[in-house]
């Protein structure tokens, strides 16, 4: 094959990933998917539903939660909501597959008085317990592939749910969650606890007040050493995770740093993902490491990985501005998701929180001046509840502000801080990235789960109804 021939194919295999077109030349996914996926830039609505953008119901009173999944975190999300009983919520039902994973959240519950159904030793178990009249949540808390079809089920029954991160891990999943939302006229919101951070909603008020300027770009990451719970069985059950390591490369994990970020950005209120580029590095550290595991490990001198040790995506918002999304969950290097922003008036980085302001541009403000914008900053919601989070906690008290403002929210009939073109918009990164690298890196368009809504300026929930 000549050069200009070579090129010509590479050119427009790259074009015709932009439009939606199907390319000629190789990769990974066969073309006719690529063509399908992309042309979902914007369905038309299906008759019969209708947005949920700023989605009101009445008031619920007591919440009625069904818990669903109560692995590692399943388990923590239990006694969060636990925290809220009996004033603002009770939970009714659990359910987890494994009869081992109900003592310990059983026992807590009956502690404070609760007699959840318990639905257990069975996989399908989840959808009797779906369809009991005394729920109003399904709090979701499965391995990722579950949380599509268990979301559907449960809204098709007429009950809000609350999805573990990231709420759908491909693009299909992602429509089936926007679609089921609108017709069912129910919320569905991703548990994106990251987004009530004391750091991240500080600088979101920052972003609020003007402090910021006009923001131009952020930096997100997760950038987390998993390794040994990769290769662990007491993790992850039937190591799900590392099943998504020998699948398919990308991000597979974008939300905890994006989802912040996408809220500094306004992102879906006057601001949209538009296209990203994804690229891996080669894979290294697991095949490395397999060698030292147990010869009995199921994972034991396996070289068959498929995801790069880190992932680089970048997007590019309608409004110009740009996103750098990093995944590494292997590399031995300490936990940072980044939390960066850029403005023309100001800039933040995090791990640790450093902030520059315009005029003083060439060093970080000393700590004594970061304090004076904490305190002038600070969300008041973290005042509000500063027992509480004192007491529950959940990653520094970030868990515990997302389930009472859930809950609240779902007391008062306020629409939720998160919808689910927030969930979607987020987790559509897993296969975008992925599309993008096997297409050789080339930009692909993120597609519009709001159906251009995203144009009209809107405030988060958590600046209007605390
Ligand atoms: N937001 C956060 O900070 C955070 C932290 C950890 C995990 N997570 C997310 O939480 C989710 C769960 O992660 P985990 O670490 O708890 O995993 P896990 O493997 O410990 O728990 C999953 C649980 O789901 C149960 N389950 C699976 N299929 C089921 C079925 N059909 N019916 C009933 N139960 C079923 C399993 O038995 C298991 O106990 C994932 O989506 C993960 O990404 C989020």
């Amino acid at each position: 094959m000549n050069h200009q021939r070579r090129n010509f194919i590479k050119l427009s295999s790259a074009t015709a990933a932009w439009f939606g077109l199907a390319p000629a030349g190789s990769s990974k996914i066969p073309f006719s998917q690529v063509e399908e996926l992309l042309n979902r830039q914007a369905p038309e609505r299906p008759q019969g539903q209708a947005s949920v953008i700023n989605l009101r119901k009445a008031p619920l009173g007591q919440v009625k939660v069904a818990m669903l999944g109560l692995g590692n975190r399943g388990t923590g999300q239990a006694k969060l909501v636990n925290a809220l009983f009996p004033d603002k919520a009770k939970i009714t039902a659990i359910c987890d597959m494994r009869d081992i994973r109900i003592p310990p959240t059983l026992d807590t519950l009956k502690a404070s008085g609760q007699t959840p159904v318990v639905y257990s030793g069975s996989k399908d178990g989840w959808m009797e317990m779906c369809r009991r009249d005394d729920v109003d949540l399904v709090v979701i808390c499965t391995p990722w592939d579950d949380h599509v079809p268990m979301a559907v089920y449960a809204m098709q029954q007429g009950k809000h749910v609350a999805i573990e991160v990231p709420a759908a891990m491909t693009l299909q999943g992602c429509w089936d969650l926007v679609n089921t939302a609108e017709q069912m006229q129910v919320n569905c919101m991703m548990l994106e606890n990251v987004c009530y951070g004391d750091e991240e909603l500080w600088v979101l008020n920052m972003v609020h007040h003007g402090v910021f300027g006009t923001l131009t770009y952020g930096e997100a990451a997760y950038i987390h050493n998993l390794k040994d719970q990769l290769f662990g069985s007491e993790h992850y059950q039937h190591n799900w995770r590392m099943a998504y390591h020998l699948k398919q490369d990308g991000n597979h994990y974008p939300t905890h740093g994006l989802g912040p970020v996408a809220q500094y950005m306004s992102i879906n209120r006057g601001d949209k993902f538009n296209h990203l580029v994804s690229m891996s590095s080669l894979q290294a550290s697991l095949s490395e490491y397999s060698k030292t595991v147990e010869t009995t490990n199921e994972f034991y001198n396996r070289t068959d990985f498929v995801h790069g040790d880190m992932d680089n995506t970048l997007v590019k918002t309608a409004m110009g501005r740009t996103i750098l999304i990093q995944h590494d969950v292997v590399t031995p290097r300490p936990y940072s998701r980044i939390n960066a922003l850029a403005g023309t008036k100001a800039y933040h980085e995090g791990y640790p929180s450093r902030l520059a302001i315009a005029g003083k541009d060439h060093e970080w403000l000393d700590e004594a001046a970061v304090k004076e914008y904490q305190d002038k900053y600070r969300h008041p919601i973290w005042d509000k509840l500063k027992d509480g989070i004192a007491k529950n906690g959940g990653h520094g008290g970030m868990d515990f502000v997302q389930m009472y403002r859930l809950i609240d929210c779902l007391n008062q009939g306020w629409p939720l801080d998160m919808d689910v073109y927030d969930a979607t918009a987020w987790s559509s990164i897993v296969e975008l990235s992925k599309i993008s690298i096997e297409l050789g890196s080339i930009p692909v368009k993120c597609p519009d789960f709001t159906r251009g809504a995203w144009e009209e300026k809107r405030q988060l929930g958590i600046f209007q109804n605390i």
